[in-house]
């Protein structure tokens, strides 16, 4: 990670075409980002590893994409509407608003666990320990209220004639309310999953830290709907599976650790986050929950609709329990951005900045560098015809050799292509490999087969 710092994360990221603020030309908005064109070919392969891990190759699992509004009775049956709310307090001097779990946890270097605590006992502590506030220094805060994180907007023609709908905090729920439409449809049997990318909107009272807490986000989940007897076992194989996953796509094991949550909802039975090293310290990327069978219970009461499943094998109907994995899509993208980044020196002292993003993951495959334009940007075309059928392809043909393999290594691009005089009589190419920077000459075939097979999970 080569320490790197938040600012200097986001200004890479900034430079390199990765992401931009959010309507930057107006002035931004706070807390939005857009992905520039290096970024969106990251996060695409993102949500595609992860759809390859946990949709096409596990076991009896299928995809939905359900829309973002859905009926507000959903959240009312979820309990989102009456209790997805976080600890605010408000600073009396500056107005700065503050979380105050987030503060304890702050004061206390992560000794206290904020999230069992009630609002009494948040209070008593920013009071028992005179907490001050982060912005101007002063300890004198409001008690601690509950802040909704449900965000919404209207539909309707008319003023008066306006609904209020929510956009939802969580892709989970399209999950549970087709569980019967896909169980009927691919006559799926217990136990089975729905998956699901999407993007997810909450009102954050601290949004930051770069793309870690925003107000909008994508989340990848994965609920899986067994019998209760089953679940545990369930439980701890899906903790696995995601933290295999992670380490499948090149997170580094050292920057990633379980946690078990302190509090548990009142209807789970176990939860645990899986952490990552961001630069601003351990903080949750993937959840993994045991739910019950709160949530199609909660949907059968609310819709009035039976949710059991009928099992075909043992005569039993029951309301199946749900192992969620959650991750964020974008919290993953800065996760593998931080832990790919390096700064190190080569054989001849000069220093090089290389993403060692995994090559599955990385924004082109290969760039292809015609050594002299004039002679062989023709040839550099067919090469580039011949590779961008099958992969992400980058050009670049401004600049020294050497500036361009390292701008190359600063995007994470695993494999330089270089077109020489050889290269128009015989058809062979340099190849030079990002991380260890050999080279070695092949021809096209032999190219395109090397990079399929190293860029393929
Ligand atoms: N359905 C369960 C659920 O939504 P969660 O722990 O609230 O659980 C799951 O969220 C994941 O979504 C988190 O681990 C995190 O990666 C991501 N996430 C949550 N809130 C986020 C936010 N405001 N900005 C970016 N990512 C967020």
């Amino acid at each position: 990670m080569s320490n790197l710092t938040l600012e200097k994360l986001t200004n890479f990221c900034k430079d390199n075409g990765f992401i931009f603020s959010g309507s930057e030309i107006y002035g931004g908005l706070a807390n939005t980002w857009d992905f520039g064109p290096v970024g969106v070919e990251i996060f695409e392969n993102l949500k595609r590893a992860w759809w390859k891990t946990f949709v096409q190759q596990n076991d009896n699992t299928f995809g939905v994409d359900a829309s973002i509004f859905m009926n507000s009775k959903v959240w009312e049956a979820s309990g989102h509407v009456g209790s997805f709310n976080d600890p605010k307090v408000d600073c009396k001097s500056c107005k700065a608003r503050h979380r105050a779990d987030n503060l304890i946890e702050a004061h206390s270097k992560n000794t206290v666990d904020a999230d069992a605590l009630t609002y009494e006992q948040m209070d008593q502590y920013i009071k028992d320990k005179k907490v001050v506030c982060p912005k101007c220094g002063k300890a004198d805060f409001t008690v601690t209220r509950k802040f909704s994180q449900m965000l919404n907007t209207t539909t309707g023609v008319t003023d008066e004639n306006q609904n209020l709908i929510y956009l939802r905090p969580e892709t989970a729920q399209g999950q549970f309310v087709n569980f019967l439409n896909v169980q009927r449809t691919m006559r799926a049997k217990v136990p089975f999953g729905i998956a699901q990318i999407g993007k997810a909107f909450r009102n954050e009272v601290t949004p930051g830290n770069f793309l870690f807490r925003t107000f909008e986000f994508t989340q990848m989940e994965h609920q899986l709907f067994c019998h209760s007897k089953d679940a545990m076992d369930f439980y701890e194989l899906y903790k696995q599976r995601a933290l295999n996953f992670l380490l499948s796509i090149g997170v580094k094991k050292e920057n990633l650790r379980f946690k078990d949550h302190s509090k548990l909802s009142h209807y789970a039975k176990a939860a645990c986050d899986i952490q990552y090293n961001f630069p601003m310290g351990w903080q949750e990327l993937n959840g993994i929950h045991h739910r019950s069978a709160f949530d199609l219970t909660q949907h059968s009461q609310f819709s009035g609709k039976s949710l059991e499943y009928f099992d075909p094998f043992t005569n039993e109907k029951y309301i199946p329990t749900v192992i969620e994995n959650s991750i964020g899509a974008t919290r993953l993208f800065m996760a593998v951005v931080s832990d790919a980044y390096n700064q190190e020196k080569k054989e001849n002292g000069e220093e090089r900045i290389v993403l060692k993003i995994h090559p599955a993951i990385a924004p082109y495959k290969v760039a292809v560098l015609p050594l002299i334009k004039k002679n062989h940007g023709e040839k550099a075309k067919e090469v580039v015809g011949a590779l961008n059928k099958n992969f992400m392809v980058a050009t670049d043909e401004a600049g020294s050799i050497g500036k361009r393999y390292s701008r190359q290594d600063e995007i994470g691009t695993p494999f330089c292509l270089t077109i020489d005089e050889e290269s128009l009589t015989k058809n062979t190419y340099t190849l030079r490999e990002r991380d260890s920077m050999k080279q070695e000459r092949l021809t096209l075939d032999q190219i395109i087969l090397k990079v399929l097979k190293s860029t393929t999970l």
